[in-house]
């Protein structure tokens, strides 16, 4: 395989080169793109001051175990597991490089694979069939991470396929990524509480090409009984998770100081809408289109006025062109109107 090294948080990675095509055909996938997906797992660890057993169970390079093991310090014992054998000499090299201890193991994620305290499931395509094996590992009180880069379906472009997956019905329209992720939330969640854990969301973002959710296990059946209480359906769609997508307080002690702009921007946006629970948002291009509004104010005014009437707005990272705000349609409209 040939290689190159590139430098990603606070790691050195060696790297399948650019001449493969960055697909999973490549001997050992790495995606730069995916850096602000791995920032965000230190990033949230760190803020959580978390200590204990954590596995990536899909490791590829080991970019993201690496990086765990480095930028969290001491206190975590890090395993980064993949079923390709070039994969672990990989990230072998990669350990070895940065100077970190890494259990690396060959572990089939479809089945359990022991007990920690931090699971990362980082699959091609849909979670769906690690879902089962990851719960099964997780400890009590552990985090659960989970990316799907299967948005087509999550965003309705295959709601066949979507609810074959994820029991749920997907809407495609401009609330596509919040829904989609509330209809992934509601999946592991099911899964959870199978066995009688339940799956409180902490954190979760759409970003690229993909999704992403952590969460918070408890175990006990009340509990999951009450997060599948939360289950039900927004507009046409659904079931999906209809409670709070972010834990405030976790939120506000991320610091994505020094992650780069991508990272802080993401990070800065989530910390203001995280404080405003609602479901969807208002896109002000469809507002315009629907009202046939000719002239539409700058975003940002719209959400000056809204503030100064007392109301909670801000942007939200799901869509460029929309506010999350406690103020109803009509209210929107006026300011739409007034800004
Ligand atoms: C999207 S990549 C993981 C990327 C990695 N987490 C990162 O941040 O760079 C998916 C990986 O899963 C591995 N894989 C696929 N099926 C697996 C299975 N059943 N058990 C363990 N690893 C598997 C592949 O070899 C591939 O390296």
């Amino acid at each position: 395989m040939k290689t190159t090294i590139v430098q990603e948080g606070k790691v050195k990675l060696i790297v399948p080169n650019s001449k493969y095509k960055l697909d999973s055909k490549m001997p050992v996938f790495y995606n730069p793109v995916m850096k602000l997906n791995r920032d965000i797992s230190v990033i949230l660890l760190k803020a959580l001051d978390f200590k204990g057993k954590a596995v990536d169970i899909m490791s590829a390079s080991g970019a993201r175990a690496v990086r765990l093991k480095k930028e969290l310090g001491s206190g975590i014992e890090v395993t980064a597991n993949d079923l390709n054998p070039s994969a672990r000499k990989l990230m072998k090299k990669n350990a070895v490089l940065n100077k970190v201890t890494l259990h690396i193991t060959s572990e089939n994620a479809e089945s359990k694979f022991g007990t920690f305290d931090y699971i990362d499931v980082d699959p091609f395509g849909t979670p769906v069939p690690y879902l089962d094996a990851a719960v099964k590992s997780l400890r009590n009180n552990g985090i659960l991470a989970v990316t799907a880069t299967d948005t087509s379906n999550l965003c309705g472009t295959y709601p066949a396929a979507c609810f074959r997956k994820y029991g749920a019905k997907p809407l495609r329209n401009e609330l596509m990524n919040e829904i989609g992720i509330r209809i992934l939330m509601k999946k592991v969640q099911e899964v959870g509480a199978q066995y009688e854990i339940a799956l409180t969301p902490i954190f979760c973002h759409t970003s690229s090409h993909y999704m992403r959710v952590y969460f918070r296990a408890k175990q006990g059946a009340d509990r999951a009984d009450a997060i599948l209480k939360e289950h039900g359906f927004f507009k046409k769609a659904g079931p999906l998770w209809l409670g709070k997508l972010w834990d405030e307080e976790l939120v506000e002690k991320m610091n994505a100081q020094n992650f780069g702009y991508e990272t802080e921007q993401l990070i800065y946006t989530i910390k203001q809408e995280a404080k405003i629970h609602t479901l969807g948002f208002f896109d002000l291009h469809r507002l315009a289109k629907d009202k046939r509004i000719k002239h539409l104010p700058k975003i940002n005014e719209v959400i000056y006025k809204l503030i100064d009437k007392g109301f909670k707005a801000s942007r939200t990272h799901f869509n460029m062109n929309a506010i999350r705000t406690n103020a109803s349609e009509k209210d929107v409209l006026k300011f739409i109107d007034l800004a």
